[in-house]
């Protein structure tokens, strides 16, 4: 199972290049109309480039996580804090459910570069397996023939 970056049908395809047997999105989800959480964060996704992320925690305590880039976590990214930045999720549900950017870490990977609107779950999954089948046959039918 593939985690990370995987957003469509293209991404998928390369995931199972590389072995995989299915796929989890996390970033991609976050941001569908379905998710729960506020539409400030699912606009921040759609808006954001790939380097609108930071890497938080990087040497703990306690694991790293990657955010969206806000005045907070740009703050975080240069000076953490003692006790890392767990503390920092006490008002996620402000961020979460409230909207509010900057009242904690709205956790998203650098795949939102690549996520440009806000879908329904069944479209999102209905488009990235079509996708990823063209793919596969174009791949196929170039390499396999080329091979025969
Ligand atoms: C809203 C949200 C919450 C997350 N929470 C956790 C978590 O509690 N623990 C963890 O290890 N990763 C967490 N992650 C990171 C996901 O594991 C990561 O996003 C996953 O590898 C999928 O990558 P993607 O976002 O590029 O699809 C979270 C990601 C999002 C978007």
């Amino acid at each position: 199972m593939a985690a990370g970056g995987i957003s469509d049908g293209r991404s998928m395809a390369a995931a199972f290049a590389l072995g995989a047997e299915g796929v989890q999105m996390g970033t991609r989800m976050v941001s569908a109309a379905e998710s729960p959480v506020h539409q400030n964060w699912k606009s921040a996704i759609v808006d954001a480039k790939e380097t609108d992320t930071v890497f938080l925690n990087r040497f703990g305590p306690g694991p790293a996580c990657r955010a969206l880039r806000t005045e907070k976590t740009t703050l975080l990214e240069k000076e953490p804090g003692e006790n890392g930045v767990a503390p920092e999720f006490r008002r996620s549900q402000e961020l979460y459910f409230g909207g509010d950017m900057e009242a904690s870490i709205a956790l998203s990977g650098q795949v939102a570069g690549r996520i440009e609107s806000v879908r329904p779950v069944a479209e999102i999954i209905s488009e990235m397996v079509a996708e990823f089948e063209t793919i596969m046959d174009r791949l196929s039918s170039r390499f396999a023939t080329a091979r025969a």
